[in-house]
């Protein structure tokens, strides 16, 4: 977790430090610091709390000077504190770094280091970092950290200054993601790239065993181990603007709105003109292989796993292959049966989740083919795995996952088609049923949309509740899995999705007077089933928001609310149904007040187990 920066050139650090963490506070903001080398020399400043905190000191004692580096915080080893927030120092103050990551054998060198005399101040694992560079310095600030780095074992992100070379920074990636910009006279490293896209457009992608040294002129790539490296730069040919808000009062917000246009932009040129038939040549596996895939696993963490569970009912009923869903932090712990012949899908928004990468590295080890579904090019995932699916959403910055989410869902209905049309388990006219469908829900999102001041009132009436439940069979069931994680998110209004006929064997005692209920009901095959359900918690006194398909007659019959979406074939609606839920807790966290795109102990970008 955490986001790092760093600058050297001519120009004053300090705002390129702020204005980059800025972007970065995605990645963590319980604390922030900046290090810069003043006519002083190495000077620090790091507050606990948002960047506003930091800014205010900066604001009453200033640093100025043309190198530094800044970090953005989640707390891992030691809570959110002054003391703990990065930059961290040498006793000496003559080594800074900055550390995105885990050192996991931090307890062991701290003891190795206390014992030749240094003193730790924090409860981190990074200030080890700083003490360990500083034993081994020999007048070469790259080989010093290139000795300390052979000692550290785990993942980590690093930015180093050192007072003895005060023109140099140096960089290294060993799993956490990290890049480094490319400009006139001045150079950046950053961990991600809407950090420094204001100052070049021009990067590195650092892959893991990777460091770099720069100087205002000029940047040098070499492995750990000190080979040099040349490499093509990347060029960012997307615009910051769409990083920022665009007028909405929330990223969250925006990035709801922008689902139309990321249904589009991913389903895009991989339907075919006619609209029968789906092109996936990102796909590294040919018919032959296809054919003979056994079993598949799909493996994600959050809400990337909740659009796993509805890509499972995709795969088995287009395709008929069995597929499992497991959360990739109980993947690679249960002895996962893994052969050549199974295809392993990770899904990851960021491609940066430690536990997904975890997994797909296990998977691989096995033998298995893994197909990534990200929406990040040039990510971990997407570098590691042997095929990717990349999801069009753009960047996603609001820490609750919304476009990246249903993006998923439009990739993996891609890919259920495409396998389809491989294995000849759909007719040619059932799949170009399913593709009209699906040209048709950029419209129906936009239509769901205008109706968000429905969704509004009902969020103000639900903020005043401290639980509540949502219901569903099938894949209204997995919606209502997002749907409470949503709310619980970012409203922090206890919720829980179930079943709708597993109530009866537990829960229901739960269910009391005028506690909210929302009941999936959009499929059509179940909607007898779960209005069963409906009137079991309504006779114990439960208010029902009904959420079903347009044209259904029944269910206001049988609830006491309804918002209904337009009609789509029915493994498609969780593309659409899901997304009053995204507005409803959008608008619960709004009426209570809470930081809707950066809610409590949450971060964007988990990269630690
Ligand atoms: C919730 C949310 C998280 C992520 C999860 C995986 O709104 O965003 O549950 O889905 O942390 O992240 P990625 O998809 O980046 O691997």
């Amino acid at each position: 977790m955490c986001g790092i920066v760093g600058y050297v050139g001519k120009r004053d650090s300090k705002d390129i430090l702020i204005e980059g963490l800025k972007k970065l506070e995605y990645r963590g903001y319980d604390s922030a610091g900046v290090a810069v080398f003043t006519q002083n020399g190495l000077e620090v400043r790091k507050t606990k709390g948002r960047l506003a905190v930091l800014e205010s000191a900066l604001d009453e004692k200033p640093l100025h000077g043309s190198i530094g580096i800044g970090h953005t915080r989640w707390a891992t080893h030691g809570k959110p504190s002054d003391v703990n927030s990065h930059p961290h120092t040498d006793n000496a103050l003559k080594f800074s770094v900055v550390h995105n990551g885990i050192i996991e054998n931090y307890m062991t060198l701290k003891d190795e280091l206390i014992a030749g005399g240094a003193n730790f101040v924090s409860e981190t694992d990074t200030e080890v970092i700083a003490h360990l560079i500083a034993s081994v310095y020999e007048g070469d600030i790259v080989k010093a950290v290139q000795k300390a780095v052979s000692r550290m074992r785990g993942a980590f992100a690093l930015g180093v200054l050192t007072e003895y070379e005060p023109e140099k920074l140096v960089a290294v990636r060993l799993a956490s993601p990290l890049i480094i910009g490319v400009g006139e006279g001045e150079n950046f490293i950053g961990s991600d790239i809407p950090a420094i896209l204001e100052h070049t457009r021009n990067v590195y992608i650092l892959n893991d065993g990777e460091m770099a040294l720069l100087t205002k002129d000029g940047v040098e790539l070499m492995t750990i181990e000190g080979n040099f490296i040349s490499r093509e730069l990347f060029h960012v040919d997307w615009d910051i603007t769409t990083a920022e808000k665009a007028g909405f009062d929330h990223f969250m917000l925006k990035e709801i709105h922008e689902q139309p246009k990321a249904y589009r932009d991913t389903m895009g040129a991989r339907l075919n003109d006619e609209g029968t038939a789906v092109q996936l040549p990102e796909l590294k596996l040919t018919a032959e292989q296809i054919k003979g895939i056994s079993r598949i696993h799909i493996v994600a963490c959050g809400t990337a796993y909740h659009a796993g569970l509805v890509g499972k009912n995709m795969i088995e009923q287009l395709a008929r292959i069995p597929v499992e869903t497991d959360v990739a932090s109980e993947y690679r712990y249960r002895s996962p049966i893994i052969t050549k012949d199974t295809l392993v899908i990770v899904v990851s928004q960021s491609g940066e989740t430690a536990d997904t990468l975890a997994a797909l590295r296990e998977a691989k080890r096995n033998g298995a083919h893994v197909l990534a579904i990200t929406n990040v090019v040039g990510s971990s995932v997407a570098r590691e795995a042997d095929s990717v699916i990349v999801t069009w959403a753009g960047p996603e910055i609001a820490v609750a996952s919304t476009k990246a989410y249903t993006s998923q869902l439009i990739a993996f209905s891609l890919f259920s088609l495409f396998l389809a049309q491989t294995l000849g388990t759909q007719t040619t006219e059932a799949i170009t049923e399913t593709i009209t469908a699906m040209k048709q829900l950029p419209e129906q999102v936009e239509s769901i949309l205008a109706r968000g001041d429905e969704i509004k009132a009902y969020a103000e009436e639900i903020a005043k509740h401290k639980d509540l439940f949502f219901i569903g069979r099938g894949v209204d069931y997995a919606v209502a899995l997002e749907g409470s994680l949503k709310l619980k998110e970012i409203s922090y209004i206890h919720s829980e999705a179930y079943p709708a006929g597993e109530l009866k064997h537990g829960t229901l005692a739960l269910i009391e007077e005028g506690v909210p209920v929302i009941a999936l009901a959009v499929q059509e095959d179940l909607f007898e089933k779960t209005v069963s359900n409906v009137k079991e918690v309504k006779a114990r006194g439960a208010h029902v928001l009904g959420l079903g398909q347009e044209g259904h007659e029944e269910l206001p019959k049988a609830v006491d609310q309804v918002f209904s979406i337009p009609r789509t074939v029915s493994l498609l609606t969780p593309a659409l149904s899901v997304v009053p839920l995204q507005l409803l807790a959008y608008y619960a966290s709004l009426a209570l007040g809470h930081d809707v795109d950066k809610p409590r102990n949450l971060a964007k970008s988990v990269t630690v187990e």
